[in-house]
């Protein structure tokens, strides 16, 4: 059997602290009770952010991250109507890892912010934001998320911090033809233009020599090492350990991501890791020490998008990503975007700056 690799950056705080110390704050609205979730609310939960958010999602994919999570379940900061006892505005924090350079830090990404609609616009958020505010345990943690324009627009409204940039995005096309049939091209010359636009596009060939790339079905310390030593920022960025990403990448029960390794022999030099969706496709990982190595990744995850069917691959992260100029090299362009992460913090105000972020599509619950 292999053994677990510990976790980096990992939280000194637990769950059951968190849901101990008990935040001051009460709701001044009599129709309402504040409160920390417990697991058991947790159907309930799963319930209302479907209903609000009009989706599907089944229990499998809300456990997935609200208990399976590797840092911790989620903590929730609950409305409940009196009258009904039931939850009517709900608020996940997830733990999350974070470091500042080698240091760690306590974090949280926030999601699932939802209050059920007839109850909408009376303040419910507000409460949830004292409430959170007024637990002990917010001081010095820093939180960050990836909010949507409603959110945005209530963050602007309670004075909360709101990042006025878009996270940089690019985008490589992988099938020319139906980008240009949507463009308003006629098929019969899509057809004809489309491989012009593909060789233009086309990657040199590299040159892989003894180095070969294969699958990898699970992660561990060397995938852990390599991860670490090559997505290390001298600022704000979350260390990606084997654990944490067999259950990001591995064990997502409806989300597809393939993960590859190069190796010289048996020895890992790079990974990557794409995820798959219908049409689209997202690189959440590109790990590698080197432009050659990067390149050769990124030609096996164009190849592999083509194969599955992908018309695109989406990128998104911080400006000071180490791998921006292999994406450029390999003709991903950049494109505006409507992704503002978003970052709170009372003790650190360097982490309200998105320039010293390194966020990346696999830091986020939405991808
Ligand atoms: C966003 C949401 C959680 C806010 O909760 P709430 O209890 O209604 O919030 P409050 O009453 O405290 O504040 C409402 C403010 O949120 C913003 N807001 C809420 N819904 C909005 C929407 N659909 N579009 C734009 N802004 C919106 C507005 O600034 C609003 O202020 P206003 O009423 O003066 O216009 C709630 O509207 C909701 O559940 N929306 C659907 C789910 C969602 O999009 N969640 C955000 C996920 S990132």
């Amino acid at each position: 059997m292999t053994a677990i690799v510990p976790l980096p950056a990992p939280h000194k705080k637990n769950w059951r602290d968190w849901q101990h110390a008990q935040p001051p704050f009460q709701s001044p609205d009599p129709r309402f009770v504040l409160r920390l979730s417990s697991p058991e609310d947790f159907p309930e939960i799963y319930a209302l952010v479907n209903s609000i958010f009009k989706i599907n999602k089944s229990v499998a994919e809300y456990d997935w991250i609200y208990k399976n999570n590797p840092y911790g379940s989620a903590l929730c900061h609950l409305v409940v109507e009196k009258a009904s006892g039931n939850i009517v505005s709900t608020g996940a924090r997830f733990p999350w890892p974070l470091a500042r350079a080698n240091q760690d830090m306590e974090t949280i990404q926030w999601g699932d912010s939802a209050t059920l609609p007839e109850l909408q616009g009376q303040g419910l958020l507000s409460l949830r934001i004292k409430h959170t505010d007024s637990h002990p345990w917010y001081d010095q943690a820093i939180t960050f998320g990836l909010p949507n324009q409603a959110s945005r627009n209530a963050d602007k409204k309670y004075n909360r911090p709101v990042s006025s940039q878009p996270a940089a995005f690019a985008r490589k096309i992988v099938d020319w033809r139906s980008l240009l049939v949507r463009k308003g091209m006629p098929d019969y010359l899509a057809k004809l233009a489309a491989p012009v636009a593909t060789f233009v596009n086309r990657p040199s060939r590299r040159k892989q020599g003894d180095l070969r790339v294969a699958p990898i079905y699970n992660f561990y310390q060397e995938h852990q090492t390599l991860s670490l030593d090559y997505s290390r920022s001298e600022n704000f960025w979350c260390p990606h350990g084997a654990q944490w990403m067999n259950w990001r990448y591995f064990s997502h029960p409806s989300k597809k991501y393939l993960a590859h390794g190069v190796y010289d022999g048996d020895e890992l030099q790079a990974f990557s890791v794409i995820r798959l969706d219908r049409d689209s496709a997202m690189l959440m990982e590109l790990i590698a020490p080197n432009n050659h190595l990067s390149q050769i990744l990124l030609d096996q995850v164009e190849y592999v998008a083509a194969e599955s069917g992908a018309k695109s691959i989406d990128f998104y992260g911080g400006k000071n990503w180490r791998q921006w100029p292999a994406l450029k090299q390999q003709g991903y362009f950049m494109r505006p975007s409507n992704l503002y992460p978003n970052v709170t913090s009372n003790h650190c105000p360097e982490a309200l700056l998105p320039e010293n972020w390194q966020l990346l599509p696999g830091d986020s619950d939405v991808f």
